[in-house]
């Protein structure tokens, strides 16, 4: 999604926006466009493709000045191509912005702006809003934004430049990302803190429906009725460190090697040293309402509610209480079922997902109360929420979500337990031998990397497929759903996940000798079952990888290429086996010579509906 960053001090502003630019890549996007005040005028440079072609096009640009903005687009409204990106400017060039969201009743008002005579270069909903703000600017930038805004419908960050204002920047927000960095005689902004962090830690997270007005030296923040409203200023604690590749290739592979790290972290301090009870004093304060729930119901987007998936077992099988999971987009435009006695439960890697927020209001608007376990500490999503859980996975750059999703596992996991313990329906032996089980995860992953030259030679072998099958039972399924999405984000090889006995209703049809068929057939109580559908594949001639269990020796007579992942019990076993699934989907998209860290089209956290 759009990357919006901004500069004003005393410092050249440019370097300083192009870096934060540069952090936000993983956002995803198309085109890239920046303007700097020199003083007297506004310059604007622009480029489609990658920030390194706007970097180029920098070097022939003259414009130079302290209060820059920059803008990262992935296309909305309007093709990606140089009129559409940003900044935008008004008609008289007075007047410059940057805009991540989508003006709805953008339609109406450029009518309106149209028969006023206001002529538009562009084809997207952002123009209308610096057309809008142009129309009402009279030198005071901060009400002609306020004016405007109280105009538009929809979802917007946006950052503002006026030609006669060369110290002032004017950013406004609501349900997009946007926070303020506080330096010393110098203010930065982002749309995620990553894109400034190296110079200032000191953050101020803008609410929605409050614009802030910026200089080098002040930060003042007013409502939409003008109102001055107070802030307060958080003490962020990003090492930068942890934003670099280091020795890897990408950012996904250093990813998918922090698993052990991430999980451990994820899991300190979680079970009593007896191992018999999980430890989340976050939700101390809700014992008694969580006591008396009699239904959960997970919303969550994409990789995160695959988690969710995974979660409907495991919180049936150890709470005893009924799940239900269902997409965010779906989950707020339905008429749900709920009440106060049913808990909501989301999954966020990012916690800015903007349909997993709609889902937060709706269904506290029923009464319901919102457990979130999210990733990024401080998000919209963390905030917005009655109770959160954190993972520990640190920051997630490639735009596949990898150790946030097994590290939502844990948490999943913790909390099945947490709340079978609570609920009475587990006693202390069945929690401690899970508990004991989830703290070998770390160890058993580390080992699951031995496999990895295995998985690059399965890669090469094949990489020129263009459709994969991938197969699960119980909690297999929801995996087998996860490593199909891998493999379609980030190699463009198209690849489904199913319930290993749903086969045989559909996807049955496509099996011949040029379709790979991935299989997760670790020991449990469903071997035997998937092993007939290993057969079955087989029996058509479909070339068969399968994830199998170590002791599972003979799995190889059978198998065209077999995984193995250490023994362990069928929701362990679930964990281990996403490792290989991401490893695959890795060393294919290397193959096929993708963009792994920023696939196309894709975003890494899709701040509009
Ligand atoms: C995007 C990302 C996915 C992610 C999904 C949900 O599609 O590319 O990796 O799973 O959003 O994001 P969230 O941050 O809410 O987990």
């Amino acid at each position: 999604m759009c990357g919006i960053v901004g500069y004003l001090g005393k410092k050249e502003a440019l370097p300083l926006v192009i870096d934060g630019l540069k952090y936000l890549e993983y956002r995803g996007y198309d085109s890239a466009g920046v303007a700097v005040h020199s003083g007297k005028k506004i310059e604007i440079v622009k480029a489609v493709g990658k920030i390194n072609d706007l970097e180029q096009k920098l070097e022939q640009a003259s414009g130079k000045g302290t209060c820059a903005i920059g803008h990262t687009r992935w296309a909305t409204h309007g093709k990606p191509c140089l009129k559409n990106s940003h900044p935008h400017q008004n008609t008289d060039g007075n007047i410059v912005l940057v805009h991540n969201g989508i003006i709805e009743n953008y339609g109406g008002l450029k009518i309106k702006l149209e028969e006023e005579g206001v002529v538009f270069k562009s084809e997207t909903d952002t123009e209308v809003l610096v057309q809008l703000i142009g129309r009402y600017y009279d030198g005071d930038l901060a009400k002609a934004v306020i004016a405007a805004l109280r105009e538009v419908t929809g979802t917007y960050a946006i950052a503002v430049l006026a030609k006669d204002r060369p110290n002032e920047i004017v950013i406004a927000k609501k349900s997009a990302p946007l926070c303020i960095g506080i330096g010393k005689g110098e203010n930065f902004f982002g749309s995620d803190a990553i894109a400034f962090i190296k110079h200032t830690n000191k953050v101020v997270y803008l609410k929605d429906g409050e614009v802030a007005v910026l200089t080098p030296k002040t930060v003042l923040i007013k409502n939409l009725q003008g109102k001055k409203v107070s802030y307060k200023v958080n003490n962020l604690s990003l090492d930068p460190s942890s934003i670099e590749k280091g020795e890897y290739p990408h950012f996904m592979l250093k990813e998918i090697y922090e698993q052990p790290r991430a999980i451990q972290d994820t899991l300190d301090g979680r079970i009593s040293p007896q191992n018999d009870e999980v430890i989340l004093t976050e939700l101390d304060k809700y014992q008694e309402y969580l006591l008396g729930i009699n239904k959960i119901l997970i919303v969550a987007c994409g990789t995160s509610w695959h988690a969710g998936l995974v979660a409907e077992y495991i919180l049936e099988k150890h709470a005893r209480i009924p799940v239900e999971v269902d997409y965010a987009a779906e989950f707020r435009y339905r008429f749900p079922v709920l009440d106060e006695k049913t808990l909501v439960l989301t999954i966020s890697q990012s916690g800015e997902t903007a349909d997993t927020i709609a889902a937060i209001g709706e269904a506290q608007a029923l009464g319901a109360k919102v457990l979130s376990i999210v990733n990024v500490p401080a998000s919209t999503i963390a905030r917005d929420s009655d109770m959160v859980i954190y993972t520990y996975a640190g920051r997630e750059i490639g735009v596949a979500s990898t150790k946030a999703f097994t590290t939502q596992l844990i948490v999943l996991s913790l909390f099945a337990v947490y709340l079978g313990r609570l609920h009475h329906s587990l006693d202390d032996a069945a929690a401690s031998a899970i508990l004991q089980n989830l703290k070998r995860v770390p160890n058993e992953i580390a080992k699951v990397f031995n496999e990895a030259k295995n998985i690059k030679k399965i890669a090469k072998a094949f990489h020129k497929h263009s459709n994969a099958l991938y197969l699960g039972r119980g909690v297999g399924f929801p995996i087998a759903l996860e490593g199909a999405l891998k493999l379609k984000e980030i190699s463009y090889i198209h690849a489904e996940g199913y319930p290993a006995a749903e086969m045989k209703h559909g996807p049955i049809a496509l099996i011949d000798e040029n379709m790979p068929t991935v299989v997760l057939a670790f020991k449990g109580r469903r071997y035997e079952k998937i092993l007939g559908n290993i057969m079955e594949v087989k029996a058509r001639k479909g070339k068969l990888i399968v994830i199998a269990s170590e002791s599972n020796d003979g799995i190889k007579r059978i198998a065209d290429w077999v995984i193995h992942i250490p023994d362990a019990s069928e929701s362990i076993s679930a964990i281990l086996a996403v490792v290989p699934l991401q490893l695959l989907a890795y060393y294919i998209a290397v193959e096929k010579g993708c963009s792994v860290d920023q696939p196309r089209n894709l975003a890494k956290s899709v701040t509009v509906e």
